[in-house]
């Protein structure tokens, strides 16, 4: 299968297609998703993941507390490694259990991710969630940052980026110039656009800039009937009041809601990709159908009246139980 086009990943030397594979769902989350994944259906995911044409794979040590890693490191090793121009990118995390976001915690957590993953360096790896610490403690000397700064001096890690959910949080570690990445979630779908400040300053400081969720963890794709949740909790009744206007917009024009939604991010210029979670092989190639969809301008415009306030979905998942992707 030919390659999607690749554009460089902020200043990393690293090149990723527009779309990328976010492997969060492969590691079984059974709580943040809804639903559980099976070990065949994962190992056929990343199996195809790995097949091209979407170089760019996205896991975490936090997805299934290994689990995502464990199942990729499995096909990694049938395959003799990562295929050539492929990005994998993963996170380094608190201990789950103990909520511990030491210095100590990340260098365990990179140690794991390299056993898991069958691998002797990691191409991007990102301070994940730093909003379960405060930013003191995360930027203090021994403290993770510094401690992937010290793989990275030690040739372990190639670059360091940062992900997490509150915009404000991910501003303050983007202006340290300590990352060459960021990762947002959720908060720049056709339903919330809370990120446009972070999004505009990393894209004007040259970091990689990559848009993750961008059906909101599931509802965009499957529609708001079928899969009522949004950033991995119960969608309050506004955001689903909206979903479904839009669905019935792009009704009109016989455009399932997944093509805009999609289309949304891949269409702006300062994201370098667009995150897109799956646990199915067949996602692959429907992600590239709902990609080449063409919109009417007309129907953005319809859409643009349910874009709703800049809230912060943060806030609906703080009404839950805390759960991650
Ligand atoms: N803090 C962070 O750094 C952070 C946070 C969130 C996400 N991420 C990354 O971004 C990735 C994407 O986020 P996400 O997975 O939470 O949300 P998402 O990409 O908005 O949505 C993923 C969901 O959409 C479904 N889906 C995808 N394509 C579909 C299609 N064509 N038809 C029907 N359903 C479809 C998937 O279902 P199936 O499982 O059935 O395929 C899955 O339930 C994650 O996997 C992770 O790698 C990072």
């Amino acid at each position: 299968m030919t390659e999607l086009p690749r554009r460089p990943l902020g200043a990393t030397g690293l090149h990723v297609p527009p779309i990328g594979i976010g492997a969060a769902e492969i590691g079984d989350m059974t709580e943040t998703f809804a639903y559980s994944v099976p070990e065949d259906r994962a190992l056929e995911t990343v199996r195809a993941a790995l097949a091209g044409p979407i170089t760019f794979l996205d896991t975490a040590a936090s997805y299934g507390d290994g689990e995502s890693e464990r199942r990729i490191g499995l096909v990694l090793r049938e395959q003799d490694g990562l295929p050539p121009n492929y990005v994998l990118s993963t996170k380094a995390d608190r201990d789950l259990r103990t909520g511990d976001f030491s210095g100590e915690q990340f260098k365990r957590s990179v140690e794991r991710s390299l056993k898991l993953l069958g691998l002797d360096r990691l191409q991007m790896v990102f301070v994940h969630d730093p909003e379960h610490t405060t930013f003191e403690a995360a930027m203090a000397p021994g403290g993770p940052v510094e401690v992937l700064q010290r793989f990275k001096a030690d040739g372990v890690i190639e670059h360091i980026g940062v992900a997490g959910g509150p915009i404000d949080m991910l501003i303050r570690y983007v202006e340290t110039g300590a990352f060459e990445a960021v990762i947002t979630h959720n908060r720049y779908t056709l339903l919330n656009q809370s990120a446009e400040p972070l999004i505009e300053l990393a894209y004007q400081r040259g970091l990689g800039v990559l848009n993750a969720a961008p059906y909101g963890s599931g509802l965009l794709a499957k529609g708001p009937a079928a899969y009522p949740r949004y950033a991995y909790t119960a969608a309050p009744e506004d955001l689903l009041n909206r979903a479904g206007a839009m669905e019935r917009i792009c009704a009109d024009y016989n455009i399932p809601l997944a093509a805009p939604a999609l289309q949304f991010s891949l269409r702006d210029q300062r994201i370098d990709s667009t995150i897109v979670g799956m646990s199915r092989p067949e996602r692959l190639q429907q992600t590239l159908d709902m990609a080449a969809i063409a919109i009417p301008d007309e129907m953005w415009a319809r859409l643009d009246e349910f874009v709703g306030p800049p809230a912060d979905p943060e806030e609906v998942r703080w009404r839950g139980p805390a759960t991650d992707a």
